[in-house]
């Protein structure tokens, strides 16, 4: 409850707007569209929506098609990312910016600029760099089987699985990464076969998730680099930090700055229509719906984001 000049006022909990944002995003029209570059995600269904939210005090707030799989894509890189930084640590910026790149998230002009290192983790140069780092002094299999245990590991759920139709298309049609790849190992930038780095990196956007598990692998990011406020420790609070600032310059690729400008939160899109924000200190939101806009970034996801950051007074740019 609220005091105003009327008298008190009914303050909306976190449960009814949630509801709310569910009941407003079913009615919306404009849906956005489906990734087109693989068939398995060309097919999905513009209708869906899901939404969860774990909370700081340990509750899991969810909406809609809060347990329906989808493919997690670029968010993956968050955590391949928290994993080549417990691997290798700081040595990692040796090879991958930290920089906004202000280019789609595929572009190869902006790697031959810069001399094939790429701008930063979450563009997919820079994610398939950060690959070869967890790569470095083991098979292909034992990295793919350490990503998929963080993950496991970080939602709190073994039952997170790889799409093994989905690895294969993205093989099947990753010319552009492919390119990429080849470019960066003539720079050195990668140390592993390319084949073997590629072959680890399709298959981790290939891991599937649903909103709830998603919500709940976030909770290290926002609840200083542990599991839950007070609970068992991921990594420092300074790396959530780290991690943190990195998703909100750079984790929308060129919508990045616009993703800030709307929902105000750290972020991380993917082209299955995923996202995962962290508002730090209260609460890791995962949103899911397939429909993707220009720089292909969930379309209503972010709009979802944008009506729950206004809402709950979630932006870290203040109210
Ligand atoms: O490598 C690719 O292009 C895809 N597997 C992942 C791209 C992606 O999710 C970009 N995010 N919005």
């Amino acid at each position: 409850m609220t005091l105003t000049p009327e008298g008190l006022e009914h303050t909306p909990t976190l449960d009814t707007i949630i509801e709310g944002i569910t009941c407003r995003i079913a009615e919306r029209s404009d849906r956005g569209r489906p990734a087109d570059y693989i068939p398995e995600l060309a097919r999905a269904d513009l209708s869906r929506f899901g939404i969860a939210v774990a909370t700081a005090d340990g509750r899991l707030v969810t909406g809609g098609d809060r347990d329906m799989g989808f493919s997690l894509q670029s968010i993956s890189k968050v955590f391949t990312l928290t994993l080549a930084l417990g691997q290798v640590g700081d040595a990692l910026w040796r090879r991958v910016g930290r920089e906004p790149s202000g280019n789609p998230f595929n572009s190869i002009v902006q790697l031959e600029y810069e001399q094939g290192r790429p701008r930063n983790p979450f563009i997919n140069a820079g994610a398939i760099a950060v690959t070869d780092a967890i790569l470095s002094g083991h098979q292909p299999r034992e990295a793919l089987g350490a990503i998929l245990r963080f993950i496991r590991f970080v939602s709190d759920d073994d039952g997170i699985t790889i799409n093994e139709d989905v690895a294969r298309s993205e093989k099947e049609n990753g010319f552009r990464n492919i390119a990429l790849a080849n470019y960066m190992r003539s720079f050195g930038i990668l140390e592993n076969p390319v084949d073997y780095v590629l072959g680890v990196y399709f298959h981790h956007c290939a891991i599937e998730m649903n909103c709830r598990q998603l919500a709940m692998a976030g909770r290290y990011l926002a609840f200083g680099g542990r599991h839950t406020p007070g609970g068992a420790r991921v990594v420092s609070a300074e790396r959530a930090r780290r991690i943190n600032a990195l998703m909100l310059t750079c984790g929308h690729y060129d919508g990045s700055g616009d993703f800030a400008f709307h929902v105000g939160l750290p972020g991380k899109s993917g082209v299955g229509g995923g996202i995962l924000a962290i508002v730090p200190g209260k609460a890791s939101i995962a949103v899911w719906s397939p429909g993707l806009d220009a720089n292909g970034n969930s379309w209503l996801g972010a709009a979802a984001l944008e009506q729950l950051a206004k809402e709950m007074r979630w932006s870290v740019f203040g109210d």
